[in-house]
């Protein structure tokens, strides 16, 4: 593995699976292996999750962290190649690749989508530059299009979940007052590839994800038919895809209730936070024993150590 963008850049899903169990059991097992290298942390959006958790899994492994906001704290890059920067845009991504790589040995970036130009969205230009030109492996913090490291910790979540039959999985949209990109949507669906279970998504008109990540994914806009026997409820919000970039329906029908969880088989709840209380899931619901949504942060740094480890290894 050269980078970590997408969870296809595992050489193997269900051994990084096992590993980040091993590692949950023993953290410090490995806490040598980073001895005098340094991960960089490039966040162009906030975080908490991913920020802390990705510092406590370098930690774990000995490694030093170096945390930069990079759209508050450095200069505005510029991506265009041949481009004359005569605007605000100060550093070239050329340059800042090449230089960050030569106080790190790798680099983790967090670059949301900007929800209004899909083609340089899923060219995922932030993290793809930085892969160009920098000459140490990138990590994927939650990118345009992609969030596999929570993805990889929720895959921890429903292992450890496991039920003694094949589970029933659901993602359902929700709500949300701000228009939220497709990553942990898509991301989620991917991995669901790689597990045992019956996987359904569900979403009001409008709202269906890349139809490439969801090839071959059963689909159902009856969000209570979708619920009705799941063993695991994921939930997202996320914006339209055709009409990229904007919100169809506000309204809070489609928001996670005791009663709607009551369709299922005793269902977990999960979301990967943060999470609009009352708009995307009722307080009844994030309260109840039955929601893993703090198992699943917690989950974050052994998905994020499973990664590390794998690419220390790999020199
Ligand atoms: N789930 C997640 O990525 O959380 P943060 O945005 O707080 O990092």
């Amino acid at each position: 593995m050269k980078h970590f963008i997408t969870l296809a850049d595992l050489p193997h899903f269900d051994q990084t699976l096992d590993l980040a169990m091993v590692l949950k059991k023993n953290p410090s097992q490995w806490d040598g292996l980073g001895k005098g290298k340094t991960l960089g942390l490039l966040f162009f959006n906030p975080s908490l999750r991913t920020r802390l958790s990705t510092q406590k899994a370098a930690q774990n492994l000995g490694l030093h962290t170096m945390v930069m906001n990079f759209s508050q704290e450095s200069w505005a890059l510029e991506f265009e190649d041949g481009t004359k920067m005569s605007g605000l845009r100060s550093e070239h991504v050329k340059e800042a690749a090449a230089v960050v790589s030569q106080y790190c040995d790798m680099i983790a970036i967090r670059a949301f989508a900007s929800l209004s130009d899909k083609e340089k969205d899923e060219a995922e230009i932030v993290l793809r530059s930085f892969a160009k030109y920098a000459s140490v492996p990138i990590i994927n913090m939650e990118s345009a299009t992609a969030h596999p490291l929570q993805a990889l910790a929720d895959a921890i979540t429903i292992k450890e979940y496991q039920t003694p039959h094949k589970p029933k999985v659901v993602l359902s949209w929700a709500p949300h007052p701000k228009a939220l990109p497709h990553a942990v949507g898509n991301s989620f669906t991917q991995m669901m590839g790689h597990m045992d279970a019956d996987f359904i998504i569900t979403h009001p008109e409008g709202y269906a994800l890349n139809p490439e990540i969801t090839k071959g994914v059963e689909i159902t806009t009856d969000q209570e038919k979708a619920l009705e026997g799941a063993d695991f409820v994921y939930t997202k919000n996320w914006c339209s895809y055709d009409h990229y970039g904007q919100i169809l329906k506000t309204d809070d029908q489609w928001m996670i209730t005791p009663k709607k969880m009551q369709l299922t088989n005793n269902g977990k709840f999960m979301h990967c936070l943060p999470i609009r209380r009352n708009i995307v899931a009722a307080d009844g619901v994030l309260d109840s024993p039955n929601s893993l949504v703090i198992q699943q942060s917690k989950n974050r740094i052994y998905s994020a150590q499973a990664v590390l480890k794998q690419l220390l290894e790999n020199g």
